[in-house]
């Protein structure tokens, strides 16, 4: 019995794991080449191209974390584990304009990713910040582990919503989707770079 309760959630994640990978995986053809029609982004899109981001917290702060962005046919799928979270409460958490961690307090990132020039929204819309992102949710020890698809934002294609080379940020205070420019999210807990793996 103690074995099986060890082994439950090892095989939960690998279920999980195994359906994002077959989301857009199956009963399509390859057909996807460029000029294939992959969306607004001006380079052709590799389904499997990955980046990762390595969150490193601010100056006075302890947050940090992971996160992977994989890129699926028709959305990226995101992947975050970060710690040293307020517990049981949100945090804005976006895709900024700058990969550029190199001030304290995480300002060098810059706004809100935004190649489409649009108003700052909620993430499941369409009238949004590329970057506008699901607040990450702390648990009661603080930590913070999700995963969720994203449109609208690219890896790796070199396109205007390419999120390579671009500013990851969590925030002090959760993201209200609606105040501009930034969702009113406070300051900046951790910065990373997000880059190609
Ligand atoms: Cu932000
Ligand atoms: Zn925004």
């Amino acid at each position: 019995m103690l074995r099986l309760r060890t082994l439950a959630p090892v095989a939960a994640l690998a279920l999980l794991s195994a359906c994002g990978h077959g989301m857009y995986g199956q009963g399509r053809g390859p057909g996807m080449g460029p000029g294939a029609g992959p969306g607004p982004g001006a380079g052709p899109m590799y389904p499997g191209a990955q980046a990762v981001a390595m969150l490193q917290p601010t100056q006075g702060n302890a947050t940090a974390g992971t996160v992977r962005f994989e890129q699926h046919r028709h959305a990226v799928m995101v992947f975050a584990r970060v710690t040293g979270l307020k517990p049981n409460q949100e945090h804005g958490f976006h895709v900024h304009e700058k990969g550029d961690c190199s001030s304290p307090d995480g300002m060098s990132a810059g706004g809100h990713f935004n190649p489409t020039g649009k108003p700052h929204g909620h993430f499941s819309g369409t009238e949004r910040h590329a970057g506008d992102m699901p607040n990450l949710r702390a648990d009661a020890n603080g930590v913070a582990e999700t995963r969720f698809m994203m449109t609208g934002m690219e890896v790796g294609t070199g396109g205007a919503t390419d999120i390579v080379g671009k500013g990851l940020i969590v925030h002090v205070n959760p993201d209200d989707y609606t105040s501009q420019p930034t969702g009113n999210a406070g300051g900046r807990l951790a910065c990373a770079v997000i880059q190609k793996s």
